[in-house]
């Protein structure tokens, strides 16, 4: 097992963490490798999309209120979804536990210490965050190996990113030392703008903006998104889109960025 452990983050909203994070799992589990898919949103977008309502249930939230307390945890917190494919649900309470991680002692890794315990059962842990850089995040930045930054073309912007690659850096500076960005996957491209010079340009304007600022090579996935109704319609039916629709052209681009993905080191 590989137990390697990757957040999903962007503090910009709606562009596209849940899908990966879900996407990515389901394309990871149908190759046979064992994955944990934690929604670390207090949205909690990911266990609904999975139709998975957990307020009455074992879940983050009582997870990590119970490493606060150094207490253990009672009930099933994990939820099986398909074969190789687990879940840690989120609700709604997650949003309290900023308050409550001010007073806390090592509050960056809290959810740290969670993973620990678990990750040896998996291949790969897929943390999805919310979008913000607030304690929370943090949380998933000091507990993970790596990072995926999806990104629409829209808001491929040099400063959106250089904010968050400052973060990461601060992270990797002060409590995570090994953490690295595996990559930016563009999510939600409109076929007709596909690789156009503007995007291109856009690219390479932030990549360059990184190299100049950070001295940081960032890679952009080979494989990016494409945009299409399917992905919310699956949501809807509570369903990965590539187990809604197999042959749409976002399952086989899910598919093949997991391809890729898999074989970063
Ligand atoms: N490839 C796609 N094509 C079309 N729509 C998409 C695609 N990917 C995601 N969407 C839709 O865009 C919306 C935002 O996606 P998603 O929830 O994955 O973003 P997010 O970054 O997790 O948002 P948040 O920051 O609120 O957590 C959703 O309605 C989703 O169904
Ligand atoms: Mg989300």
């Amino acid at each position: 097992m590989e137990n390697k452990v990757t957040a999903i983050v962007n503090q910009k909203g709606g562009i596209g963490k849940t899908t990966t994070a879900l996407n990515l799992g389901y394309a990871l589990s149908e190759e046979g490798k064992r994955v944990l898919l934690i929604d670390f949103d207090p949205q909690a977008s990911l266990s609904s999309a999975l139709g998975i309502k957990a307020d009455n249930k074992a879940n983050i939230h009582t997870l990590m209120s119970a490493a606060i307390e150094e207490m253990e945890t009672e009930g099933n917190y994990i939820i099986s979804i398909k074969e190789n494919l687990d879940l840690i649900p989120s609700t709604l309470d997650l949003a309290g536990i900023e308050m409550t991680l001010v007073n806390v002692m090592s509050r960056e890794t809290i959810l740290k210490s969670i993973i620990d315990e678990i990750k040896k059962d998996y291949d790969y842990v897929l943390i999805d965050c919310s979008p913000s850089l607030g304690t929370l995040t943090i949380n998933a930045l000091a507990a993970c190996d790596s990072v995926i930054i999806p990104v629409t073309p829209e808001y491929l912007s040099a400063k959106g990113l250089g904010l968050l690659v400052r973060n990461i850096n601060l992270i990797k500076k002060r409590i995570n030392p090994g953490i690295e960005i595996d990559g930016i996957l563009i999510t939600m491209l409109n076929k007709r703008t596909n690789l156009s010079k503007e995007m291109v340009k856009a690219i390479n304007e932030s990549t360059g903006y990184i190299k100049n600022q950070y001295d940081l090579d960032i890679k952009v996935f080979d494989n990016m998104i494409p945009i299409s109704v399917k992905a919310g319609e699956a949501i809807l039916h509570r369903k990965s889109v590539i187990e809604y629709e197999p042959k749409n052209q976002v399952s086989s681009a899910y598919k093949s960025f997991a391809k890729e993905w898999g074989d970063t080191k």
